[in-house]
């Protein structure tokens, strides 16, 4: 939970992933990045290749999984490996945490899908941002609790977004059966649990010597803005907003996921590669992204409350 003191590094908005492993030793570390074959997830993928981790990329689409651990192999020297998961898929995450044998050390909470036009839902009929988004992650990382544990000092980390701005987790209607759905307010209440989800994981694991952490990597242009066409990054741009490059998205994932400056730290969210300060409004709406964490996200209660419906839900 966060206090007082934000948590600085000398680190900040054009850092790249691989500066900020630069002289970090990951030999011997075993690593997860869901969604590792596309956007930041790539960029995150060979930022801990490169550093000497053995790094495996869960993806749904194991082509294009093979296709980008091909690059990884030929740009970082390291063997990655490819598996398959459909986080919307309960059965595909059960079979992928049950291949997993042994140690896990990092496990990079990457895969996402954004503002999903109409409404969309699971075969359990859960909305499906926050079916993909939180539970699917939520499953995958409970079932790896023993693995990770057994890394005794892993790290998860939690890829959320700015956009946890927009809402909170609407508890009373978490799949839109009783307002409009909106596609904007769906990705907002998963990016919300994102960041819920670490404060509570860190809560009840950090004793397991399980550090758990949130981030907003940034504006990146990435196939994630499939759903709504090139024109918000367009907009953006025209704007003047400042965009990143998928290295330099990738920058505070791999912060949290490998370097020393945050050993020990956990139930917090990061931004360009630095602590985030808590805001208690919601910013003007601007095509940049806003910066800092609402109160809501960070809120342990919320975050235990989030916790038990998940297991609910999920079983
Ligand atoms: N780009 C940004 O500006 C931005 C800003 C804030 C936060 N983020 C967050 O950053 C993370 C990475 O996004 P990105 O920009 O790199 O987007 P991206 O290029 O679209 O990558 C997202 C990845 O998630 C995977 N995915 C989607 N649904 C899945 C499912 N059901 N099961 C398994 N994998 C699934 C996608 O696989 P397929 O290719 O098979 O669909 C893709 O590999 C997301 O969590 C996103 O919310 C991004």
């Amino acid at each position: 939970m966060t206090t007082g003191t934000l948590i600085t590094t000398p680190f900040g908005f054009e850092t790249t992933a691989a500066e900020v492993v630069e002289d970090v030793d990951l030999t011997g570390k075993r690593a997860i990045v869901t969604g590792g074959a596309s956007g930041i997830g790539v960029e995150t993928a060979r930022a801990l290749a490169a550093a000497g981790a053995d790094v495996v990329l869960a993806v749904r689409d194991t082509a294009a999984g093979d296709r980008t651990a091909g690059d990884l192999r030929a740009t970082t020297g390291r063997d990655v490996h490819v598996a398959r998961l459909d986080l919307a898929d309960r059965d595909s995450i059960a079979a992928f945490a049950a291949g997993w044998t042994g140690p896990l050390h990092i496990l990079v909470n990457n895969a996402g899908v954004m503002a999903v036009q109409e409404p969309e839902t699971s075969p359990e009929g859960w909305d499906l941002q926050f079916a993909t988004n939180h539970l699917g992650h939520f499953a995958l990382a409970t079932r790896l609790h023993p693995a990770l544990a057994a890394a005794d000092g892993a790290r998860v980390v939690s890829v959320s977004s700015a956009a946890h701005l927009r809402s909170p987790v609407i508890f009373d209607d978490l799949h839109f059966a009783f307002r409009p759905y909106d596609p904007w307010l769906a990705y907002g209440q998963s990016k919300t649990a994102n960041v819920l989800f670490a404060v509570e994981a860190d809560r009840r694991w950090a004793d397991d010597g399980i550090r758990v952490n949130a981030l907003m990597p940034g504006g990146i242009a990435t196939n994630l803005q499939r759903h709504i066409g090139p024109e918000l990054i367009e907009n953006a741009r025209r704007n003047g907003a400042r965009l990143k490059t998928p290295e330099q998205g990738a920058a505070t994932s791999v912060l949290l996921a490998a370097s020393p400056l945050v050993a020990g730290v956990g139930g917090r969210y990061f931004e360009d590669v630095n602590e985030a300060a808590v805001v208690d409004r919601r910013p003007a709406e601007t095509l940049a992204p806003a910066p800092g964490v609402a109160r809501y996200a960070l809120d342990p209660a919320n975050a235990e409350r989030l916790w038990s419906v998940s297991e609910e839900l999920v079983g």
